[in-house]
């Protein structure tokens, strides 16, 4: 049997536009993604997140759901078009209410909230004022950060700064595959430099909590090794991990980074002290991992999401996919985890994401195989010394999977749209055990 710690966290995790719906309730302003969402041809199927999983109305069965399942800690966001409309100044407090209830029945039922500040709702008033790309979203952010903290931490203890800045910037900004859709790659890289500028400002203005950030890491490798391949495969371990793992944790950008993006930027756009601002202490680091990269010297269909780096090429590492078509490889975590441990000793990790899209219904023995895989690697990090403190699933339910609308599910918690009725999957049960006994 293959054990944790006692303290081991155990919980899952949502997001707020996958999920809660009632995007005009209660003040809710327009963030990007009602705005991308009713852009024909921008999500598949024409879905969006109006209704969701209607978890604004049917949190409290939610969360029996979760005491079902024994969860430590659940994992949400915050939507900042709840709490402030705008996206500046008014709060609507009706927004923060909701939120304090959420948090209030977690506590009642014994679950620890774990909420995430950004998991890519932009208010669109600010969008309309330039976006990430604008050194202003940032101090936007930090103000926002503030208020949500001060409501609610007398309650909450750990704090989420952002979900996956790599997305936001290089997939907002550069691909246009999400909200808010432009392909300007100099903007990403604004984008990329403000949404972690926003990180700094707010991990500093909650300095008396524990504060984190949720990076979507992987384990890069090189089709051979010959000089362009390994070159390819340093690139995009550069743009997908160092450049926000070295900020955030070394006070620095990658030089090699910095050069490769040259002709793209003149960085112009980093202000004397914003490294050390970006490199605020902080006490745990989130990983989002789902599956490894296999690059190589070619050419990648454009617009790239690799910025500077658009002649290398995706490989196929010949492995089993999930329904999104991505490869499934569990020794990548471990890897990711391992490497994590040896270049930025000291920082205790958390797993904030891990999961699988597949067509199965109710019983999802292909979900179950795959958490099984990645919870032991998450097992032998743990023996050979890696600081990893707690698993997060993705995703507690069905829900909003992006530009892929409700095609693509990864919930543990199988939810009928018609009818918004939740029945567990047979992965939600196994992982009710795993939790009950502390291990596999
Ligand atoms: C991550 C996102 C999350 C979800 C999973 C499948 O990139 O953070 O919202 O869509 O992928």
């Amino acid at each position: 049997m293959t054990t944790f710690e006692p303290g081991f966290l155990w919980g899952a995790a949502t997001s707020s536009y996958q999920i809660e719906g009632a995007v005009t309730e209660d003040g809710r302003g327009p963030s990007i993604w009602d705005t991308f969402c009713a852009t024909p041809g921008k999500v598949d199927g024409g879905d969006t997140g109006a209704v969701a999983a209607d978890h604004y109305h049917r949190y409290p069965e939610d969360v029996a759901i979760m005491r079902e399942l024994g969860l430590g800690a659940y994992r949400f966001s915050v939507a900042w078009p709840r709490i402030q409309p705008l996206g500046s100044g008014a709060v609507d407090q009706r927004g923060l209410d909701f939120y304090s209830r959420l948090v209030d029945t977690l506590l009642d039922n014994g679950i620890q909230p774990w909420p995430t500040l950004y998991h890519w709702d932009l208010p669109q008033p600010l969008e309309d004022a330039g976006g990430w790309p604008e050194r202003d979203t940032a101090l936007r952010f930090a103000e926002y950060a503030q208020i949500v903290h001060e409501a609610l931490a007398d309650r909450v203890t750990h704090w989420t700064t952002l979900n996956e800045p790599w997305c936001s910037a290089f997939l907002g900004y550069a691909t246009g595959r999400h909200a808010p859709g432009r392909q300007d790659p100099d903007a990403s890289i604004r984008a990329a430099h403000h949404l972690l500028l926003g990180h700094g400002l707010a991990a500093r203005a909650m300095s008396d909590a524990r504060v984190g950030v949720t990076l979507n890491l992987t384990h890069v490798t090189a089709g051979s090794n010959t000089a362009d391949d390994l070159d390819a495969a340093r690139r995009i371990d550069g743009m997908q991990n160092r450049l926000f793992l070295d900020p955030v944790l070394l006070a620095e950008y990658p030089d090699d980074v910095r050069r490769d993006l040259e002709h793209v930027t003149g960085f112009d756009h980093v202000q004397d002290d914003d490294l050390k601002t970006i490199a605020a202490p902080i006490d745990f680091l989130g990983v989002n991992y789902y599956s490894p990269m296999l690059v190589g010297h070619g050419t990648t269909p454009s617009p790239s999401a690799y910025v500077g780096s658009e002649h290398v090429r995706h490989l196929d590492g010949g492995r089993r996919r999930t329904s999104i078509g991505w490869e499934i490889d569990a020794s990548g975590l471990l890897d990711l985890l391992l490497r994590l441990d040896r270049d930025y000793p000291a920082i205790p990790l958390y797993i904030t994401e891990n999961g699988a899209a597949f067509d199965d219904e109710v019983h999802d023995a292909d979900r179950v195989a795959y958490l099984d895989g990645h919870v032991r690697a998450c097992a032998e990090a743990v023996s050979r010394g890696v600081a990893l403190k707690g698993y997060f699933a993705w995703s507690l339910l069905d829900n909003f999977e992006w530009s892929f609308g409700y095609a693509q599910r990864f919930g543990l918690v199988h939810v009928d749209y018609d009818t918004q009725r939740r029945t567990p999957k047979d992965s939600a049960r196994w992982y009710a055990d795993v939790i009950a006994r502390g291990g596999l």
